[in-house]
């Protein structure tokens, strides 16, 4: 790591969140790749996952033939137990390296998806996701705005089997966007909302301009011209 850019680190964590099929994981490796042409390692995460454990309770909580039988309450726990997980095994460690972390979805997913389903007391959501994560508050959070319309025909390109997330009805998915643009407008110094329909490189753009003015150091380490991959 280049020294100059080592200075920039404030041990930053970034998350991005959005429903379903928004584009999310494009944009984190877009991020990683782009920090890493500044010199910046960053550890990249997914939530529910990033640890061996997490990754077991995705498979359960996604694709498991268990999990239809699973209850709101039993969902939530274990959405919680692989947070507090990887918060404790890999991003505490990460950013006491002062490496720089993304994280593909975090505990904002929980709160939303809960307020959206309404089914549990979200007093009690909250709480369970403070104990989750600890001091891992983001520092920046990347809320990507689609309509459930595109999203789906987006997903409809993309060949991989379809988790339990996205079997679920419009009628799930429309409050959760709903719920999103509320999350940006009520905590509007976190949290970022950035509209999904726009190209990939113009979100690319975007998350990159508001980390610049985060971290203003990392403007003056931007290598121009940089070419993208296609994700
Ligand atoms: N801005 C964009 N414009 C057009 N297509 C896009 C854009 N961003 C992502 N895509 C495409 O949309 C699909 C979903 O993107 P991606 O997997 O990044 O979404 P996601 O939010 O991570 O989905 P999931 O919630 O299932 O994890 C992919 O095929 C991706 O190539
Ligand atoms: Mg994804």
């Amino acid at each position: 790591m280049a020294p100059l850019c080592r200075k920039i680190v404030a041990m930053p964590l970034i998350t991005f969140e959005g429903s379903e099929g928004c584009g999310k994981s494009t944009q984190v490796k877009r991020l990683a790749t782009r920090l890493e042409k500044c010199g910046i390692e960053a550890a990249v995460f997914r939530e529910p996952g990033g640890t061996a454990i997490g990754e077991a309770i995705r498979h359960l909580l996604q694709h498991s033939e268990e999990n239809r039988g699973m209850t709101s309450e039993t969902q939530l726990l274990l959405f919680e137990a692989s947070c507090s997980q990887l918060v404790r095994e890999k991003i505490q460690p990460a950013l006491q390296r002062d490496e720089w972390v993304i994280c593909d979805r975090f505990f904002d997913s929980t709160t939303v998806y809960q307020d959206a389903a309404r089914q549990l007391d979200l007093g009690l959501v909250e709480n369970l996701n403070a104990f989750a994560i600890s001091n891992c508050l983001p520092d920046l959070t990347f809320v990507l705005d689609l309509d459930r319309a595109t999203a789906r025909s987006r997903l409809g390109n993309r060949k991989k089997i379809r988790d339990r997330m996205e079997e679920e009805s419009d009628e799930f998915h429309e409050p959760v966007i709903r719920t999103y643009r509320e999350l940006a407008e009520n905590e509007s110094k976190r949290v970022v909302l950035i509209d999904g329909r726009i190209s990939v490189e113009a979100i690319e753009q975007q998350v990159w301009n508001v980390l610049t003015q985060h971290f203003p150091n990392l403007g003056r380490h931007q290598i121009p011209n940089i070419r993208h991959q296609t994700s």
